[in-house]
Protein backbone atom coordinates (compact mmCIF):
# COMPACT_ATOMS: atom_id res chain seq x y z
CA UNK A 1 0.00 0.00 0.00
CA UNK A 2 1.33 3.53 -1.01
CA UNK A 3 0.39 4.78 2.63
CA UNK A 4 3.07 2.38 4.51
CA UNK A 5 5.52 2.44 2.04
CA UNK A 6 5.98 6.76 1.29
CA UNK A 7 4.20 8.06 4.48
CA UNK A 8 6.09 5.53 7.40
CA UNK A 9 6.97 8.28 9.39
CA UNK A 10 6.38 11.54 10.41
CA UNK A 11 8.74 14.05 9.28
CA UNK A 12 9.07 15.65 12.29
CA UNK A 13 10.77 12.25 13.56
CA UNK A 14 13.47 12.13 10.87
CA UNK A 15 16.93 13.13 12.22
CA UNK A 16 16.94 15.51 9.27
CA UNK A 17 14.45 17.30 10.17
CA UNK A 18 15.63 17.56 14.39
CA UNK A 19 18.94 18.53 12.49
CA UNK A 20 17.14 21.89 10.25
CA UNK A 21 15.81 23.18 13.17
CA UNK A 22 18.52 23.12 15.29
CA UNK A 23 20.51 24.67 12.02
CA UNK A 24 18.17 27.07 11.53
CA UNK A 25 17.92 28.50 15.26
CA UNK A 26 22.04 27.81 15.73
CA UNK A 27 23.14 29.44 12.45
CA UNK A 28 20.76 30.63 10.20
CA UNK A 29 17.68 32.91 12.04
CA UNK A 30 18.40 36.63 11.43
CA UNK A 31 21.58 35.58 9.48
CA UNK A 32 22.19 38.66 6.73
CA UNK A 33 21.69 36.59 3.19
CA UNK A 34 24.50 38.99 1.83
CA UNK A 35 26.81 37.84 4.29
CA UNK A 36 26.60 34.87 2.94
CA UNK A 37 28.08 36.22 -0.27
CA UNK A 38 30.95 38.02 0.92
CA UNK A 39 32.29 34.34 3.02
CA UNK A 40 32.07 32.55 -0.35
CA UNK A 41 33.01 33.72 -3.46
CA UNK A 42 31.44 30.95 -5.57
CA UNK A 43 28.21 31.31 -3.89
CA UNK A 44 26.34 32.05 -7.20
CA UNK A 45 27.38 28.68 -8.52
CA UNK A 46 27.23 26.63 -5.87
CA UNK A 47 23.98 27.51 -5.66
CA UNK A 48 23.05 27.35 -8.81
CA UNK A 49 21.29 24.36 -11.20
CA UNK A 50 20.17 24.13 -14.60
CA UNK A 51 17.50 21.63 -15.68
CA UNK A 52 16.78 21.81 -19.65
CA UNK A 53 16.69 25.38 -20.69
CA UNK A 54 16.02 26.36 -17.14
CA UNK A 55 18.29 28.14 -14.84
CA UNK A 56 17.73 28.41 -11.28
CA UNK A 57 19.60 30.44 -9.06
CA UNK A 58 19.14 30.19 -5.93
CA UNK A 59 21.99 32.03 -3.85
CA UNK A 60 19.69 34.75 -3.03
CA UNK A 61 18.21 32.25 -0.18
CA UNK A 62 18.83 32.05 3.72
CA UNK A 63 21.08 28.85 2.75
CA UNK A 64 24.50 27.50 3.64
CA UNK A 65 26.05 24.73 2.63
CA UNK A 66 25.35 22.83 5.67
CA UNK A 67 21.56 23.69 5.11
CA UNK A 68 21.63 22.15 1.30
CA UNK A 69 23.28 19.02 3.38
CA UNK A 70 21.09 18.74 5.80
CA UNK A 71 17.81 19.23 2.90
CA UNK A 72 18.87 16.67 0.94
CA UNK A 73 19.03 14.22 3.94
CA UNK A 74 15.58 15.37 4.41
CA UNK A 75 14.77 14.17 1.15
CA UNK A 76 16.72 10.92 1.26
CA UNK A 77 14.92 9.97 4.96
CA UNK A 78 11.70 11.09 3.20
CA UNK A 79 11.95 8.66 0.53
CA UNK A 80 11.58 10.80 -2.57
CA UNK A 81 13.69 8.75 -4.24
CA UNK A 82 10.90 5.78 -4.17
CA UNK A 83 7.86 7.71 -4.22
CA UNK A 84 9.08 9.34 -7.71
CA UNK A 85 10.23 6.05 -9.23
CA UNK A 86 6.56 4.90 -7.57
CA UNK A 87 4.45 7.47 -9.68
CA UNK A 88 6.59 6.78 -12.82
CA UNK A 89 6.13 3.00 -12.53
CA UNK A 90 2.15 3.79 -12.52
CA UNK A 91 1.91 2.51 -8.44
CA UNK A 92 -1.78 3.68 -7.09
CA UNK A 93 -0.03 6.91 -4.99
CA UNK A 94 -3.10 8.69 -5.23
CA UNK A 95 -4.15 6.33 -2.93
CA UNK A 96 -7.62 7.76 -0.89
CA UNK A 97 -8.74 7.71 -4.94
CA UNK A 98 -7.24 4.37 -5.95
CA UNK A 99 -5.66 5.53 -8.78
CA UNK A 100 -2.13 6.37 -10.56
CA UNK A 101 -0.99 9.68 -10.91
CA UNK A 102 0.00 9.85 -14.46
CA UNK A 103 0.23 13.11 -16.01
CA UNK A 104 4.13 12.20 -16.57
CA UNK A 105 3.03 9.47 -19.09
CA UNK A 106 1.25 12.33 -21.34
CA UNK A 107 4.26 13.92 -22.46
CA UNK A 108 6.53 10.83 -22.67
CA UNK A 109 7.05 8.69 -25.42
CA UNK A 110 6.33 5.24 -25.90
CA UNK A 111 9.97 4.60 -25.75
CA UNK A 112 10.43 5.73 -22.60
CA UNK A 113 8.32 3.37 -20.59
CA UNK A 114 6.14 4.86 -18.37
CA UNK A 115 3.68 2.71 -17.29
CA UNK A 116 2.91 0.92 -20.39
CA UNK A 117 0.87 -1.70 -18.01
CA UNK A 118 -1.38 0.97 -17.06
CA UNK A 119 -5.28 0.60 -18.67
CA UNK A 120 -5.17 3.57 -20.93
CA UNK A 121 -1.70 4.61 -20.94
CA UNK A 122 -1.48 2.76 -24.72
CA UNK A 123 -4.09 5.06 -26.00
CA UNK A 124 -1.70 8.29 -25.28
CA UNK A 125 -0.57 8.46 -28.66
CA UNK A 126 -4.03 7.49 -30.41
CA UNK A 127 -5.77 10.61 -28.66
CA UNK A 128 -3.07 12.77 -29.73
CA UNK A 129 -3.01 11.87 -33.40
CA UNK A 130 -7.34 12.37 -33.33
CA UNK A 131 -6.50 15.60 -32.16
CA UNK A 132 -3.70 16.54 -33.93
CA UNK A 133 -6.07 15.47 -37.24
CA UNK A 134 -9.17 17.41 -35.94
CA UNK A 135 -6.99 20.85 -35.51
CA UNK A 136 -5.66 19.86 -38.96
CA UNK A 137 -9.52 19.62 -40.15
CA UNK A 138 -10.47 23.02 -38.51
CA UNK A 139 -7.54 25.07 -39.49
CA UNK A 140 -7.41 23.44 -43.12
CA UNK A 141 -11.30 24.51 -43.32
CA UNK A 142 -12.57 20.94 -43.86
CA UNK A 143 -14.58 21.32 -40.91
CA UNK A 144 -16.64 24.52 -41.13
CA UNK A 145 -19.83 25.76 -39.31
CA UNK A 146 -23.19 25.07 -39.77
CA UNK A 147 -23.14 27.75 -42.37
CA UNK A 148 -19.98 26.85 -44.16
CA UNK A 149 -17.74 29.76 -42.22
CA UNK A 150 -14.22 28.93 -41.00
CA UNK A 151 -14.38 28.11 -36.95
CA UNK A 152 -12.27 30.37 -35.61
CA UNK A 153 -13.04 31.44 -32.46
CA UNK A 154 -12.43 29.16 -29.55
CA UNK A 155 -14.60 29.28 -26.78
CA UNK A 156 -13.00 27.23 -23.75
CA UNK A 157 -15.82 26.16 -21.37
CA UNK A 158 -14.31 24.23 -18.22
CA UNK A 159 -13.21 25.46 -14.76
CA UNK A 160 -10.56 24.76 -12.38
CA UNK A 161 -8.12 22.19 -14.21
CA UNK A 162 -10.28 22.12 -16.88
CA UNK A 163 -9.65 25.95 -17.45
CA UNK A 164 -6.18 27.08 -15.40
CA UNK A 165 -3.60 25.63 -17.13
CA UNK A 166 -5.21 25.87 -20.46
CA UNK A 167 -5.91 29.34 -20.18
CA UNK A 168 -2.71 30.44 -18.53
CA UNK A 169 -0.92 28.23 -21.43
CA UNK A 170 -2.94 29.61 -24.23
CA UNK A 171 -2.13 33.48 -22.95
CA UNK A 172 1.33 32.19 -22.18
CA UNK A 173 1.92 31.50 -25.73
CA UNK A 174 -0.12 34.25 -27.71
CA UNK A 175 3.08 34.69 -30.01
CA UNK A 176 1.83 31.58 -31.52
CA UNK A 177 -1.38 31.83 -32.22
CA UNK A 178 -2.16 30.73 -35.16
CA UNK A 179 -3.19 33.56 -38.03
CA UNK A 180 -6.83 34.80 -37.60
CA UNK A 181 -7.82 32.50 -34.73
CA UNK A 182 -9.00 34.36 -31.33
CA UNK A 183 -9.56 32.69 -28.13
CA UNK A 184 -11.94 33.14 -25.50
CA UNK A 185 -12.57 31.26 -21.57
CA UNK A 186 -15.86 31.27 -19.71
CA UNK A 187 -15.58 29.21 -16.28
CA UNK A 188 -17.48 31.22 -13.43
CA UNK A 189 -21.07 30.23 -12.52
CA UNK A 190 -22.46 33.48 -12.66
CA UNK A 191 -22.73 33.76 -16.28
CA UNK A 192 -21.35 37.45 -16.90
CA UNK A 193 -18.57 35.79 -19.03
CA UNK A 194 -20.64 34.12 -21.50
CA UNK A 195 -23.17 37.10 -21.62
CA UNK A 196 -20.06 39.63 -22.42
CA UNK A 197 -18.77 37.03 -24.77
CA UNK A 198 -22.26 37.10 -26.61
CA UNK A 199 -21.83 40.88 -27.59
CA UNK A 200 -18.23 40.12 -29.80
CA UNK A 201 -18.83 36.57 -30.67
CA UNK A 202 -19.51 35.46 -34.37
CA UNK A 203 -21.98 32.58 -33.84
CA UNK A 204 -21.21 31.11 -37.14
CA UNK A 205 -17.12 31.26 -36.98
CA UNK A 206 -17.55 29.97 -33.41
CA UNK A 207 -15.97 26.49 -32.05
CA UNK A 208 -17.39 25.34 -28.13
CA UNK A 209 -14.62 23.39 -26.78
CA UNK A 210 -16.59 22.13 -23.25
CA UNK A 211 -13.59 20.66 -20.88
CA UNK A 212 -14.61 18.79 -17.97
CA UNK A 213 -12.95 15.68 -16.41
CA UNK A 214 -16.13 14.60 -15.18
CA UNK A 215 -18.68 16.31 -17.09
CA UNK A 216 -20.94 17.37 -13.79
CA UNK A 217 -19.05 20.20 -12.91
CA UNK A 218 -21.85 22.91 -12.05
CA UNK A 219 -20.08 25.23 -13.56
CA UNK A 220 -19.06 23.98 -16.88
CA UNK A 221 -22.48 22.38 -17.40
CA UNK A 222 -24.14 25.53 -16.41
CA UNK A 223 -22.09 27.68 -18.72
CA UNK A 224 -22.17 25.17 -21.27
CA UNK A 225 -26.12 24.72 -21.61
CA UNK A 226 -26.19 28.46 -21.84
CA UNK A 227 -24.01 28.17 -24.95
CA UNK A 228 -25.63 25.43 -26.30
CA UNK A 229 -28.65 27.69 -25.95
CA UNK A 230 -27.06 30.85 -27.18
CA UNK A 231 -26.18 28.69 -30.66
CA UNK A 232 -29.57 26.95 -31.23
CA UNK A 233 -31.65 30.29 -30.79
CA UNK A 234 -28.48 32.04 -33.35
CA UNK A 235 -28.56 28.78 -35.84
CA UNK A 236 -30.84 26.34 -35.15
CA UNK A 237 -30.66 23.34 -33.23
CA UNK A 238 -29.04 21.07 -36.19
CA UNK A 239 -26.07 23.41 -35.83
CA UNK A 240 -25.02 22.21 -32.05
CA UNK A 241 -22.79 19.51 -33.52
CA UNK A 242 -21.48 21.07 -36.08
CA UNK A 243 -20.47 23.80 -32.77
CA UNK A 244 -19.43 21.80 -30.13
CA UNK A 245 -16.65 19.53 -29.37
CA UNK A 246 -15.50 18.03 -25.60
CA UNK A 247 -12.96 16.57 -23.59
CA UNK A 248 -13.82 14.36 -20.62
CA UNK A 249 -13.90 11.29 -19.51
CA UNK A 250 -17.69 10.82 -19.15
CA UNK A 251 -19.16 9.18 -22.37
CA UNK A 252 -22.43 8.73 -21.32
CA UNK A 253 -22.97 12.38 -20.34
CA UNK A 254 -21.14 13.64 -23.49
CA UNK A 255 -24.06 11.87 -25.54
CA UNK A 256 -26.49 13.48 -22.90
CA UNK A 257 -25.30 17.11 -23.85
CA UNK A 258 -25.02 15.83 -27.92
CA UNK A 259 -21.25 16.26 -28.45
CA UNK A 260 -20.92 14.32 -31.76
CA UNK A 261 -19.13 11.12 -30.92
CA UNK A 262 -16.45 12.33 -33.95
CA UNK A 263 -15.56 15.28 -31.78
CA UNK A 264 -14.73 14.04 -28.12
CA UNK A 265 -11.49 13.50 -27.01
CA UNK A 266 -10.94 11.17 -24.35
CA UNK A 267 -8.32 11.03 -21.17
CA UNK A 268 -8.06 8.79 -18.40
CA UNK A 269 -8.70 8.62 -14.24
CA UNK A 270 -5.13 8.82 -13.75
CA UNK A 271 -4.89 12.34 -14.92
CA UNK A 272 -5.87 14.94 -12.01
CA UNK A 273 -7.75 17.47 -12.97
CA UNK A 274 -4.46 20.23 -12.01
CA UNK A 275 -2.22 18.70 -14.04
CA UNK A 276 -4.65 17.92 -17.24
CA UNK A 277 -3.16 20.53 -19.95
CA UNK A 278 -1.03 17.55 -21.62
CA UNK A 279 -4.21 15.66 -21.81
CA UNK A 280 -7.33 16.26 -24.15
CA UNK A 281 -7.69 19.00 -21.77
CA UNK A 282 -5.11 20.80 -24.17
CA UNK A 283 -7.64 20.93 -27.07
CA UNK A 284 -8.42 24.47 -27.31
CA UNK A 285 -4.63 25.29 -26.94
CA UNK A 286 -3.33 22.65 -30.08
CA UNK A 287 -6.26 24.76 -31.80
CA UNK A 288 -5.20 28.24 -31.15
CA UNK A 289 -1.07 27.05 -31.74
CA UNK A 290 -1.41 24.12 -33.70
CA UNK A 291 0.31 20.66 -32.70
CA UNK A 292 4.18 20.84 -33.89
CA UNK A 293 3.49 23.86 -31.12
CA UNK A 294 1.63 21.44 -28.73
CA UNK A 295 4.37 18.54 -29.15
CA UNK A 296 6.96 21.33 -27.89
CA UNK A 297 5.37 21.63 -25.15
CA UNK A 298 5.16 18.24 -24.16
CA UNK A 299 8.74 17.70 -25.35
CA UNK A 300 9.64 20.54 -22.83
CA UNK A 301 7.97 18.62 -20.16
CA UNK A 302 9.43 15.30 -21.10
CA UNK A 303 13.02 17.25 -20.81
CA UNK A 304 12.23 18.38 -17.48
CA UNK A 305 10.30 14.54 -16.04
CA UNK A 306 14.31 13.77 -17.49
CA UNK A 307 15.97 16.26 -15.46
CA UNK A 308 13.52 15.32 -12.16
CA UNK A 309 14.41 11.61 -12.74
CA UNK A 310 17.83 11.17 -13.07
CA UNK A 311 19.87 14.14 -11.92
CA UNK A 312 21.19 13.90 -8.60
CA UNK A 313 19.41 15.74 -6.13
CA UNK A 314 21.75 18.19 -4.95
CA UNK A 315 21.33 19.64 -9.13
CA UNK A 316 17.86 18.71 -9.16
CA UNK A 317 15.65 22.10 -9.81
CA UNK A 318 12.47 20.67 -8.54
CA UNK A 319 13.69 18.85 -5.68
CA UNK A 320 15.76 22.04 -4.62
CA UNK A 321 12.86 24.54 -4.96
CA UNK A 322 10.57 21.99 -2.54
CA UNK A 323 13.04 21.64 0.23
CA UNK A 324 12.88 25.57 -0.29
CA UNK A 325 9.81 25.45 0.24
CA UNK A 326 9.94 23.10 3.33
CA UNK A 327 12.81 24.75 4.62
CA UNK A 328 10.52 28.58 4.56
CA UNK A 329 7.29 26.71 5.30
CA UNK A 330 8.59 24.70 8.54
CA UNK A 331 11.80 26.29 9.83
CA UNK A 332 12.00 30.09 9.04
CA UNK A 333 7.80 30.11 9.74
CA UNK A 334 6.77 31.90 6.04
CA UNK A 335 3.17 31.43 5.38
CA UNK A 336 2.63 32.42 2.07
CA UNK A 337 5.11 32.45 -1.36
CA UNK A 338 5.33 34.75 -4.37
CA UNK A 339 5.16 34.30 -8.53
CA UNK A 340 6.55 37.07 -9.94
CA UNK A 341 6.95 36.62 -14.02
CA UNK A 342 8.84 38.89 -15.41
CA UNK A 343 6.68 38.41 -18.84
CA UNK A 344 2.89 39.60 -18.92
CA UNK A 345 2.20 36.71 -21.09
CA UNK A 346 2.78 34.69 -17.82
CA UNK A 347 -0.38 36.66 -16.51
CA UNK A 348 -2.23 33.79 -15.32
CA UNK A 349 0.57 31.61 -13.93
CA UNK A 350 0.34 32.26 -10.68
CA UNK A 351 -3.19 31.74 -10.87
CA UNK A 352 -2.71 28.62 -12.45
CA UNK A 353 0.03 27.53 -9.36
CA UNK A 354 -2.41 28.42 -6.78
CA UNK A 355 -4.90 25.96 -7.78
CA UNK A 356 -1.76 23.30 -8.49
CA UNK A 357 -0.05 23.48 -5.22
CA UNK A 358 -2.55 24.85 -2.94
CA UNK A 359 -5.09 22.28 -4.17
CA UNK A 360 -2.49 19.62 -3.66
CA UNK A 361 -0.91 20.39 -0.47
CA UNK A 362 -3.45 22.02 1.37
CA UNK A 363 -3.77 19.01 3.32
CA UNK A 364 -4.21 18.37 7.23
CA UNK A 365 -4.07 14.63 7.15
CA UNK A 366 -1.21 12.44 6.00
CA UNK A 367 -1.67 9.59 3.69
CA UNK A 368 -2.46 7.01 6.40
CA UNK A 369 -5.39 9.03 7.56
CA UNK A 370 -3.30 10.87 10.44
CA UNK A 371 -2.89 13.97 11.33
CA UNK A 372 -0.31 16.23 10.17
CA UNK A 373 2.53 17.44 12.94
CA UNK A 374 3.56 19.99 10.79
CA UNK A 375 2.56 23.09 8.33
CA UNK A 376 1.97 22.21 4.68
CA UNK A 377 1.15 24.10 1.59
CA UNK A 378 1.73 27.59 2.01
CA UNK A 379 -0.35 30.69 0.21
CA UNK A 380 0.92 30.85 -2.88
CA UNK A 381 0.23 34.50 -4.90
CA UNK A 382 1.38 36.56 -7.46
CA UNK A 383 1.21 38.61 -10.43
CA UNK A 384 2.96 39.98 -13.61
CA UNK A 385 6.09 41.82 -13.37
CA UNK A 386 5.99 45.84 -12.88
CA UNK A 387 2.60 45.35 -12.44
CA UNK A 388 3.20 43.65 -8.94
CA UNK A 389 5.77 46.33 -8.31
CA UNK A 390 3.25 49.01 -8.55
CA UNK A 391 1.20 46.98 -6.35
CA UNK A 392 2.31 44.91 -3.64
CA UNK A 393 5.72 44.53 -3.81
CA UNK A 394 5.76 47.64 -0.58
CA UNK A 395 5.07 44.76 1.50
CA UNK A 396 7.75 42.39 0.32
CA UNK A 397 10.14 45.40 0.79
CA UNK A 398 8.95 46.77 3.85
CA UNK A 399 6.48 44.73 5.62
CA UNK A 400 6.72 42.90 8.58
CA UNK A 401 6.01 39.36 7.30
CA UNK A 402 8.88 37.50 5.28
CA UNK A 403 7.46 36.53 1.70
CA UNK A 404 10.30 33.90 -0.47
CA UNK A 405 9.39 34.64 -4.31
CA UNK A 406 10.24 33.03 -7.04
CA UNK A 407 11.50 35.63 -9.99
CA UNK A 408 10.60 33.78 -13.62
CA UNK A 409 12.77 35.92 -16.05
CA UNK A 410 12.85 35.11 -20.06
CA UNK A 411 16.19 36.32 -21.56
CA UNK A 412 14.41 37.04 -24.91
CA UNK A 413 10.81 39.29 -25.81
CA UNK A 414 8.31 36.66 -26.56
CA UNK A 415 6.60 39.16 -29.44
CA UNK A 416 7.28 42.36 -28.13
CA UNK A 417 10.49 44.59 -28.60
CA UNK A 418 13.79 43.59 -27.01
CA UNK A 419 14.48 47.10 -25.90
CA UNK A 420 11.36 46.54 -24.00
CA UNK A 421 12.17 43.24 -22.34
CA UNK A 422 15.36 44.59 -21.19
CA UNK A 423 13.24 47.31 -19.15
CA UNK A 424 11.58 43.79 -17.66
CA UNK A 425 15.07 42.10 -16.94
CA UNK A 426 16.28 45.37 -15.48
CA UNK A 427 13.28 45.66 -13.19
CA UNK A 428 13.71 42.06 -11.97
CA UNK A 429 17.05 41.66 -11.22
CA UNK A 430 16.99 45.27 -9.37
CA UNK A 431 13.90 43.85 -7.13
CA UNK A 432 16.00 41.03 -6.31
CA UNK A 433 18.90 42.95 -5.59
CA UNK A 434 16.96 45.57 -3.56
CA UNK A 435 14.95 42.62 -1.28
CA UNK A 436 18.51 41.38 -0.49
CA UNK A 437 20.72 43.84 0.22
CA UNK A 438 18.22 46.36 1.68
CA UNK A 439 18.90 50.19 2.44
CA UNK A 440 20.76 50.94 5.76
CA UNK A 441 19.82 53.88 7.43
CA UNK A 442 22.91 55.51 6.74
CA UNK A 443 21.97 54.89 3.35
CA UNK A 444 18.41 56.43 3.46
CA UNK A 445 19.74 59.64 5.79
CA UNK A 446 18.58 58.54 8.79
CA UNK A 447 15.36 58.70 7.67
CA UNK A 448 13.72 55.24 9.03
CA UNK A 449 10.61 55.41 6.52
CA UNK A 450 13.17 54.69 3.65
CA UNK A 451 15.18 52.17 5.05
CA UNK A 452 14.87 48.51 3.29
CA UNK A 453 15.96 45.75 5.88
CA UNK A 454 16.57 43.29 3.06
CA UNK A 455 17.74 40.03 4.02
CA UNK A 456 14.61 39.15 1.92
CA UNK A 457 14.76 35.77 0.04
CA UNK A 458 14.32 35.06 -3.49
CA UNK A 459 14.84 32.55 -5.86
CA UNK A 460 15.54 33.66 -9.72
CA UNK A 461 14.20 31.26 -12.83
CA UNK A 462 16.23 32.25 -16.11
CA UNK A 463 15.28 31.16 -19.54
CA UNK A 464 15.99 31.94 -23.15
CA UNK A 465 12.43 32.79 -23.95
CA UNK A 466 8.82 31.88 -23.10
CA UNK A 467 8.11 29.32 -25.93
CA UNK A 468 5.80 26.05 -26.09
CA UNK A 469 9.29 24.27 -24.65
CA UNK A 470 10.09 26.47 -22.36
CA UNK A 471 7.09 26.86 -20.79
CA UNK A 472 6.24 22.69 -20.83
CA UNK A 473 9.17 23.05 -18.54
CA UNK A 474 8.39 25.40 -16.45
CA UNK A 475 4.74 23.41 -15.39
CA UNK A 476 6.18 20.17 -15.16
CA UNK A 477 9.17 21.86 -12.91
CA UNK A 478 6.40 23.11 -10.88
CA UNK A 479 4.23 19.69 -10.87
CA UNK A 480 7.04 17.74 -9.42
CA UNK A 481 8.36 20.42 -6.79
CA UNK A 482 4.65 20.23 -5.30
CA UNK A 483 5.14 16.31 -5.82
CA UNK A 484 8.04 16.60 -3.47
CA UNK A 485 6.70 18.75 -1.15
CA UNK A 486 3.95 16.86 -0.57
CA UNK A 487 5.92 13.44 -0.58
CA UNK A 488 7.94 15.08 2.81
CA UNK A 489 4.83 15.84 4.66
CA UNK A 490 3.22 12.34 3.68
CA UNK A 491 0.13 13.67 2.12
CA UNK A 492 -1.40 12.65 -0.98
CA UNK A 493 -1.01 15.92 -3.40
CA UNK A 494 -3.81 14.30 -6.15
CA UNK A 495 -6.59 14.53 -4.05
CA UNK A 496 -8.67 17.06 -3.64
CA UNK A 497 -11.63 16.17 -0.99
CA UNK A 498 -11.89 19.51 0.27
CA UNK A 499 -13.57 21.15 -2.68
CA UNK A 500 -16.57 18.79 -2.19
CA UNK A 501 -18.20 20.42 0.78
CA UNK A 502 -18.77 23.74 -0.48
CA UNK A 503 -19.95 21.60 -3.52
CA UNK A 504 -22.59 19.88 -1.89
CA UNK A 505 -23.86 22.95 -0.25
CA UNK A 506 -24.19 25.00 -2.73
CA UNK A 507 -26.29 22.35 -5.01
CA UNK A 508 -28.68 22.43 -1.55
CA UNK A 509 -29.24 26.10 -1.50
CA UNK A 510 -29.57 26.57 -5.54
CA UNK A 511 -33.78 26.22 -4.68
CA UNK A 512 -33.58 28.94 -1.60
CA UNK A 513 -31.04 31.16 -3.35
CA UNK A 514 -33.88 30.99 -6.28
CA UNK A 515 -36.98 31.30 -4.00
CA UNK A 516 -38.20 28.22 -5.22
CA UNK A 517 -38.09 26.74 -1.73
CA UNK A 518 -36.97 28.39 2.21
CA UNK A 519 -33.92 27.23 3.82
CA UNK A 520 -34.33 24.35 5.43
CA UNK A 521 -30.44 24.12 6.74
CA UNK A 522 -29.44 24.87 10.32
CA UNK A 523 -26.89 28.00 9.79
CA UNK A 524 -28.76 31.14 10.62
CA UNK A 525 -26.27 33.17 9.42
CA UNK A 526 -27.17 31.69 5.65
CA UNK A 527 -30.50 31.76 7.15
CA UNK A 528 -30.51 35.56 7.79
CA UNK A 529 -28.22 36.45 4.56
CA UNK A 530 -30.75 34.53 1.98
CA UNK A 531 -33.80 36.72 3.45
CA UNK A 532 -31.47 39.71 3.58
CA UNK A 533 -30.69 38.47 -0.43
CA UNK A 534 -34.50 38.17 -1.07
CA UNK A 535 -35.15 41.88 0.06
CA UNK A 536 -32.48 42.77 -1.98
CA UNK A 537 -33.55 41.45 -5.21
CA UNK A 538 -36.82 42.57 -4.57
CA UNK A 539 -35.67 46.10 -4.35
O1 LIG B 1 -13.46 21.94 -7.69
C1 LIG B 1 -12.24 21.39 -7.94
C2 LIG B 1 -12.22 20.47 -9.12
O2 LIG B 1 -12.64 19.22 -8.74
C3 LIG B 1 -10.81 20.47 -9.67
O3 LIG B 1 -9.98 19.61 -9.06
C4 LIG B 1 -11.07 20.23 -11.12
O4 LIG B 1 -9.94 20.61 -11.83
C5 LIG B 1 -12.27 21.08 -11.36
O5 LIG B 1 -13.03 20.91 -10.19
C6 LIG B 1 -13.06 20.81 -12.59
O6 LIG B 1 -13.52 19.51 -12.68
P1 LIG B 1 -14.02 18.89 -14.04
O7 LIG B 1 -12.88 18.88 -14.99
O8 LIG B 1 -14.50 17.52 -13.71
O9 LIG B 1 -15.15 19.76 -14.55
Amino acid sequence: MPEKKYSARYPTDLPAWQKLKKHYREDMHGKPIGGLFSRDKNRTDRFSAQGADIHLDYSKNLLSANTVKHLLALAKQAKVTEAVDGMFAGEKINSTENRSVLHVALRAKISDQVALNVNGVMDIWKVLTAMESFADRIHGGELRGSTGKKLTNIVNIGIGGSDLGLVMATRALRHYWLAGMRFYEVSNVDGTQFADLQEQLDPEATLFVVCSKTFTTLETMTNAQAAREWMSEKLGEAAIASHFVAASTNHEAMDKFGVHPEFRFGFWEWVGGRYSIWSAVGLALILMIGMENFRSMLDGARRMDQHFRQSTHAENIPVLMALMGVWYNNFAGASSHAILPYDNRLERFPAFLQQMQMESNGKSVRLDGKPVKTETGMVIWGEAGSNAQHSFYQLLHQGTRTVPVDFILPAQSSGATQKQQDLAIANCLAQSEALMDGFSLDEAGGDPHRVHRGSRPSSTLLMPELSPSTLGQLVALYEHKVFVEGVIWGVNSFDQWGVELGKRLANGLIPAASKQATYTGSNRSTDALLRKVSQLKDS
